[in-house]
């Protein structure tokens, strides 16, 4: 596997694998688990060669975030890559994503305000940012992303499409704990019995696909339910819960067609976030439609 830390040698490498077939790409923040490693597979699966990007990204963090405790270990990161076979790690230093007077940042909109966007502001711009910056360096054919982080993959396909991007956005099935918590870089920061409650949030989830299935359609019933089972957990602090629209990320007023069930919650200080796509109709696999832009 290659291994690459400036933009120069990024863009080189990338130009190398175009010229032999398709690129498949997924960009991350490292500390890489299970989630990742089936993305790359899936590139890889997808593509002639892939390309796996490792950035902590500092402009999608907001004051009083967990920037500074973000875990990382590049290392293990780089074996875990050379195990499932991955073309080339990407893991550039800040000064070579951000040279000094870099300025521009990727709006991202209503959509960015919405759901996490209310309680990170700037977040959405700031990963819209660094992915359309990586996109430019790596210009893949495929990008692919998780569909834990839901709103992330909503807004990359919405820039990928505005600003008219040549790479199609690939969004894969959240890939979940035995005990149903969605795996995340995150997880390793929760304490013994904070890990003990976390799947309640996805028994919640699991609780709205139930009673949509049995016929419920009304939102605010759902998410009572909801509640009242996350509640059972004391250690669980619910920051929002919302059913949406996958479109534009607006509530719904009845359960019609696609409909995406997002939360995000606290346990401590580790904030987890999870969702369900609902389908009552079309699309029944239950997940976000790829799109090229
Ligand atoms: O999902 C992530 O890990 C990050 O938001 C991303 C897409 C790598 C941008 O920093």
């Amino acid at each position: 596997m290659l291994t690459v830390r400036t933009v120069r040698q990024m863009r080189r490498a990338a130009a190398r694998m175009r010229a032999r077939g398709t690129v498949g790409f997924v960009p991350t923040m490292g500390y890489l688990h299970e989630g990742h490693l089936e993305l790359v597979r899936h590139a890889r699966a997808r593509c002639d060669s892939s390309v796996v990007s490792i950035f902590v990204n500092p402009i999608q963090f907001g004051p009083g975030e967990d920037l500074d405790r973000y875990p990382r270990d590049i290392a293990r990161d780089l074996r875990l890559l050379r195990a499932v076979g991955a073309g080339c790690a990407f893991a550039p230093r800040i000064g070579e994503m951000y040279p000094p007077g870099f300025a521009t940042r990727v709006d991202t909109g209503e959509l960015g305000r919405r759901l996490c966007g209310r309680f990170r502001p700037g977040h959405f711009n700031g990963v819209a940012t660094v992915v359309v910056r990586l996109l430019s360096i790596v210009r893949p054919d495929v990008a692919v992303f998780g569909q834990k982080d839901a709103q992330q993959a909503v807004i990359i396909r919405r820039v990928v499409r505005d600003l008219g991007l040549d790479t199609e956005v690939d969004v894969q099935p959240t890939v979940r704990e035995p005990d149903g918590l969605a795996m995340s870089s995150r997880n390793v920061r929760l304490s013994a019995d904070e890990r003990r409650a976390a799947p309640v949030l996805y028994r919640s989830l699991e609780l709205a696909r139930d009673l949509v299935s049995r016929g419920e359609d009304r939102p605010a019933a759902i998410r009572a339910r909801m509640r009242r089972l996350i509640r059972t957990e004391p250690l669980v602090r619910l920051q929002y819960l919302a059913i949406v629209a996958p479109g534009d990320l607006r509530p719904v007023r009845r359960i019609a067609g696609e409909t995406l069930v997002a939360l995000a919650a606290f346990l401590g200080q580790t904030r987890l976030i999870d969702n369900v796509l609902l389908c009552t109709g079309r699309n029944a696999a239950g997940r976000l439609d790829t799109g090229r832009g």
